[in-house]
Parts: C-alpha cells; sequence; structure tokens
C-alpha cells in the first residue's frame, strides 16, 4: 500500500490495550468479516446490534421500513428512552458515582457532574418543563453557552420526548427567531450569558429580541439559566429561573417511552437555499450509532476514557459526540465553554493536561490556528495520557495531519479523520484507530454497514478517480426529513440520482487502495472553519441591506479557515468604500451572525451573467481566488464585467 502511514498501531495497542474488543474493532480481519456480515443479511445485522447495543422497553421486530422510501423507518414498532439510554442504565449497572462530564468554564472554574448527579439535575428539568407544559412532541428550542446546563436540558427534552432544537450561541437574535418560528417551539430554554474571549457574552437579550419580532410566535416561557451575570430584562409570567425551577420540581421524573421513530432533534443547517434546513433525526436509530461509532472510530473506553469534542452543541458533531455518543457509552466527556486561545493558545493543551485526556476531537481549522500559535504552546504541557486524536468537518491537509500526528501525539496516536454530516448523525467515512492503516489527508474507509460510493453524473460507479459522494443503502442514523418540509428533503438528497441513493452534497476521489479522499462540497454551501453556511444564506442578508442591489457570494481558499467569504456586491446607487465594506459586514453579523461576516467584499457595476442570466459561480471563485481565467468566457454576456471586478 502506497502513502500508508501505520501511526505506530503496534507500540499503541501496548501503551493501551483495548479492553472491550466485542464492541470495538481491533483489526482489519474483524473489520472485513464485520462487512461480510451487513454483506450477507444487513438487517440481520443491525438487528443484533440495535438489540445489544440499546436498552429497549419493547424490543422491535421490524429492522427497516422501506414502503415510503425515501422517508425510511428503523426498528419502528421498537419503544425505548433516550435519557434511559444515557443514564439509568449506566446508574443501574452500579455506575453511578461515574463522572458523566467534566466541565471548565473559560475563568477557570471546574465541575464535575457524575451519572447519579446528572441524572438526578435531568429529572428536575424534565419536571420542570413538564410544569410549564411541556409535552411528547412539543419543540424546544435551546439557545446556551457550553455549560452542563446544555446537556441537561437535551436530555430533559428526551426525558419527556420532547424534540430539542439547539441554536448555536453566536448566531443573531434574527437566525434565532427564524428557526423558533420554523420549529414552532413552545419553550426557548437560554442563559443571561456565558463566558468567551475574556467577557460575557449576552444570549438572554438575543432571545427577547427574537420574540418581540416574532408575531403571533407559539414560545409559552423562557427557562433562563444564570451563568453570565450580565444584566438582562425579565418578563414575568413568561421568564422562568432554571435554579428556582429545578428547586421545587421532583428529583425523580418517568421517563416517557417513545417509538424508536420518535423525533428526537431537529438541527437547522445551511442549504442551497436561504432558507435553513431543520434536519430532522430519530430516537433509536441515532442513539445505535452515537454509541457505536464511539466504539468503533474512537476506540472508546469508557471505564478510563476522559473523552473531547471541542464541538459547541451548536453543530451536530457537538450533539453527538459531545453528548449523545460518550453518555450512550456511559464515558466520561469533557465540556469546555471558551475559545481555544483564552487566555493563550495553551489552554487545549492546559484542559488536557489538568483533566487526563485521552482522546481529543477537533477540526482542522483549529489545528491550522494552533499550528501558527507555535509548537512551544503544546511543549509547555504534559500530553501523554493522550492516545487517540481525531479530525472532522472539513478536509485536513496532510501537513496539519502530520504536525497534529507528531506534536500533539507524540507520534503514538492514530488519527482518525472522520467524515459524515449533519444529515448522517454520525460518523459515516473514518479509519479504525487500531485497524486502518492511515493516509494523511484521507478519511480512508467507510465503516461497517454504510455503503458509500463515488458516481458520476449517470450514478455509475467510479473506482478509482473523484465523483460526487453518495450513500448507498440507507442506515439507522440517516435523517428522517426536513422538519416541515418533506419535498425538499426529496429534492434535495434523493432527486439527483432518481432516489436510488442518497446525494451527500460533496466531491470525492477514491485512491487505488479503495481509500476515500474528500474534496468538499460541490454545492453552494461553504464550509468556513469548519462552519456550514449557505452562500444563498449571506446573499440574501446582503440585498437586505438598502444600498445594495445584488450579491453573489463564494468562498476562496485560506490557509486557516479552509475557506473564506468573498461578496460580490452591486450597490444601487453611489460608490463603495472601506466605510461601507464595515457596515455590510456588521449588517451581515447582525442577520446571521459573526461566523458570517464576508472576509472580502468587492463591489462591481454588474456581476457577470450566462446569457440565460445565471451568475457565473465558478468564475468568481476564481478571480476571489486571484486564479488565472481559464475559463471560456464566450458565454459571458458582459467580458468587460470580468475586466474590472478582476482590477477590483
Ligand atoms: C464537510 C459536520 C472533509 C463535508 C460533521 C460535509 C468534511 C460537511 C469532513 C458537513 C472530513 C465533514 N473531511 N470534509 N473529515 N467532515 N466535512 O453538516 O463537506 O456541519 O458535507 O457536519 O462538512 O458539515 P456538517
Amino acid at each position: 500500500m502506497r502513502d500508508a502511514i501505520m501511526t505506530s498501531l503496534e507500540e499503541n495497542r501496548r501503551f493501551f490495550p483495548p479492553e472491550n474488543p466485542q464492541a470495538n474493532i481491533a483489526s482489519m480481519e474483524q473489520y472485513r468479516e464485520l462487512c461480510r456480515q451487513f454483506e450477507q443479511d444487513r438487517e440481520g445485522t443491525w438487528r443484533k446490534l440495535a438489540l445489544t447495543h440499546l436498552a429497549w422497553q419493547e424490543p422491535f421486530t421490524r429492522v427497516l421500513n422501506r414502503d415510503k422510501a425515501p422517508f425510511f423507518t428503523w426498528f419502528e414498532d421498537g419503544r425505548l428512552n433516550v435519557s434511559v439510554n444515557c443514564l439509568d442504565r449506566h446508574i443501574e449497572a452500579g455506575l453511578g458515582e461515574r463522572t458523566a462530564i467534566i466541565w471548565e468554564g473559560e475563568p477557570g472554574d471546574v465541575r464535575r457532574i457524575s451519572y447519579r448527579e446528572l441524572h438526578e439535575q435531568v429529572c428536575r428539568a424534565a419536571g420542570a418543563m413538564r410544569e410549564l407544559g411541556i409535552e411528547a412532541g412539543d419543540r424546544v428550542v435551546i439557545y446556551m453557552p457550553m455549560i452542563p446546563e446544555a446537556a441537561i436540558a437535551m436530555l430533559a427534552c428526551t426525558r419527556i420526548g420532547a424534540v430539542h432544537s439547539v441554536v448555536f450561541g453566536a448566531f443573531s437574535a434574527q437566525a434565532l427567531r427564524e428557526r423558533i418560528a420554523d420549529a414552532g417551539a413552545k419553550l426557548v430554554v437560554t442563559a443571561d450569558g456565558g463566558w468567551r474571549r475574556g467577557s460575557v457574552h449576552a444570549l438572554k437579550p438575543h432571545v427577547d429580541e427574537a420574540l418581540e419580532g416574532l408575531e403571533g410566535h407559539t414560545v409559552k416561557h423562557v427557562l433562563v439559566v444564570r451563568r453570565g451575570g450580565n444584566e438582562i430584562g425579565w418578563r414575568p409570567g413568561r421568564d422562568i429561573e432554571w435554579d428556582e425551577a429545578l428547586a421545587v420540581a421532583p428529583s425523580r421524573c418517568d421517563p416517557v417511552v417513545v417509538s424508536a421513530e420518535h423525533p428526537l432533534f431537529i438541527l437547522y443547517t445551511s442549504g442551497s437555499t436561504g432558507k435553513p434546513k431543520g434536519i430532522l433525526h430519530a430516537s433509536g436509530g441515532y442513539l445505535l450509532w452515537a454509541r457505536l461509532t464511539m466504539l468503533w472510530t474512537f476506540d472508546f473506553q469508557p471505564a478510563s476514557d476522559v473523552f473531547w469534542c471541542t464541538a459547541d452543541i451548536g453543530w451536530i458533531t457537538g450533539h453527538t459526540y459531545a453528548i449523545y455518543g460518550p453518555l450512550a457509552c456511559g464515558g466520561t466527556t469533557l465540556m469546555y465553554e471558551g475559545v481555544p486561545t483564552q487566555p493563550d493558545p495553551g489552554r487545549l493543551w492546559s484542559i488536557c493536561e489538568r483533566h487526563g485526556v485521552t482522546i481529543f476531537y477537533t477540526a482542522p481549522t483549529a489545528i491550522r490556528a494552533l499550528i501558527k500559535a507555535g509548537d512551544e504552546w503544546p511543549a509547555r504541557y504534559d500530553l501523554s495520557a493522550l492516545r487517540l486524536l481525531g479530525t472532522v468537518g472539513e478536509p485536513i491537509n496532510p501537513e496539519a495531519w502530520m504536525w497534529y500526528h507528531r506534536v500533539i501525539g507524540g507520534g503514538r496516536c492514530p488519527i482518525v479523520d472522520t467524515w459524515w454530516q449533519t444529515e448522517t448523525g454520525g460518523h459515516m467515512i473514518a479509519p479504525l484507530p487500531f485497524a486502518t492503516p492511515t493516509k494523511p489527508g484521507s478519511a480512508c474507509l467507510p465503516l461497517p454497514g454504510i455503503e458509500v460510493d463515488i458516481v458520476d453524473h449517470d450514478g455509475l460507479t467510479i473506482l478509482e478517480g473523484g465523483g460526487m459522494l453518495v450513500i448507498r443503502e440507507p442506515w439507522p442514523s440517516m435523517l428522517r426529513g426536513i422538519w416541515g418540509d418533506p419535498s425538499r428533503y426529496v429534492e434535495t438528497y434523493w432527486s439527483k440520482f432518481d432516489g436510488r441513493f442518497y446525494f451527500a452534497g460533496d466531491g470525492a476521489r477514491r485512491d487505488e487502495d479503495g481509500y476515500f479522499w474528500i474534496m468538499g462540497r460541490i454545492d453552494d454551501v461553504l464550509n468556513v472553519s469548519g462552519h456550514r453556511l449557505g452562500t444563498m444564506e449571506i446573499e440574501s442578508a446582503l440585498v437586505a441591506h438598502e444600498r445594495v442591489a445584488e450579491a453573489a457570494v463564494v468562498g476562496r481558499p485560506d490557509p486557516i479557515k479552509g475557506e473564506a467569504i468573498c461578496a460580490f456586491v452591486v450597490l444601487r446607487q453611489g460608490e463603495g468604500d472601506e466605510a461601507l465594506k464595515q457596515e455590510l459586514r456588521a449588517h451581515v453579523a447582525r442577520i446571521i451572525g459573526p461566523i458570517a461576516k464576508p472576509d472580502d467584499i468587492r463591489f462591481a457595476e454588474a456581476l457577470p451573467k450566462t446569457r440565460s442570466g445565471k451568475i457565473m459561480r465558478r468564475l468568481l471563485r476564481d478571480i476571489a481566488a486571484g486564479r488565472n481565467i481559464a475559463q471560456d468566457m464566450s458565454t459571458l454576456e458582459d467580458k468587460e464585467v470580468i475586466r474590472r471586478l478582476m482590477e477590483g
């Protein structure tokens, strides 16, 4: 095998022997054997895994229902409760005193919460929600900093069968409003504010603003955790203190047993239109895969590992690998409130040292920023407890991969580059850390049970080379739809190949060893610092400004962020200047959030369009990246436009 690195697998296994070979895949033979089992009996293999790995109140009889494809259902007549799977069953197994969450606040405060304590808090929060009229199926929006109460609120929803929708705390009031309205939320759980970059970032005022601007909304109550200590407005009757509500709620709360297909959460993500999609996940299938991938991809040893996924719970990575995965396994998860560089670029490594982190999972953007900060920062800390490193969210360049492996992993930790999406619920393509020989920059091979393929425009398999990434068979943690918009679900993911397989929206290449290399999005979705943003969303935000007539947004390569946002803006009248650029950036931050602020704004007299009026995005991407324009310009309406854009 060419370019393969064995990541000192042998040495690593001696250093930390897998304790649980039953659940974790420890060799390529085991991997191939499991793949073979899936080939011979797909449903039977899923059945066995689902029955072994989840605690069912009533076991299912039917594994997969394809009757309403592409609306697939899994384990549909089985009944369970997600919080029971994440808490009660571990306590019943005698693990009540094990630490479930280690939390560190940005100012340095630390909390360790055992499974028993977490269970009690979740029960109280669930009771408090119930008291506020929340019932199974109701939607609860969670707009929180990274504090344990965010996890408690999520699990409390699952206790009573409510559906949570977490909105990233750095999204604007307007973005929050849109999501509250689309989800039809009855309750919002928030905090006064949280710590970020050395000061308190306010949250509750955004909730107030979101609700004020939303006529006829369904929100009856706002449950407020005190964290930042910042001044906030208060609406008596509607606003409820978290602490007070939990104090009077009973410490036990009977779980509401739901169907495996009961909606677990909605998570909004960007697509090709201006409107974010509410990706819907179901309880049983999602939780099964969250747990299995923890064991497979991370070789998670719940009794001894301290697992740290740095993602915010506002993103799918935070859902699956900061909360549900580790807790479904009965292990310890670490949560950190603040930014990695606060008070200095050694913060992440200091946390790893002080809490004995064994598995560390982050985005390539963070790795690249830390490389830039200098090797002296990790060198100050003892990182010898680390045994496994992961990456997610964007393609990782081989240099960053090697640095991560050498400097952070001390050359002894395997690196798992995990490809997946909000829609897939959990990892789809990833190496198995103590089995798969890795190649820097490749997500390696599909996990057992996952039928990934690369196809051309006709849907024909490309064995070696580049094409579109698809998934040929349904899998348990797949999205169940887009909230309130079934036709968009069919259109976005299933129409390209006539319902034959799931279209991921990524381009990828398969090499001569069958390894997958993800090339990035091939639709109008940007990946900025591992955050998904739709070009159309940013364009709509820009044209909402009174001076803007038209806007086109494209990505350009950025050495740290992966992609930077470049906006071409046509004004209604007058000239654009630096002040207007700043104003437009602030305007986009107000409408979507600071992560969507364009890095470059170029004013133009017109946008390059084809004769049929379509904006030529590929051309704009070339201009944004400063590339030579090789494209044939004969289809272009006005060649003069290009000349000016390139000069601008
Ligand atoms: C990209 C994040 C390369 C991809 C979990 C995908 C990746 C999008 C990788 C989903 C990876 C994710 N290598 N690209 N290992 N992982 N992506 O929904 O373009 O926020 O479609 O989920 O991130 O982003 P999302």
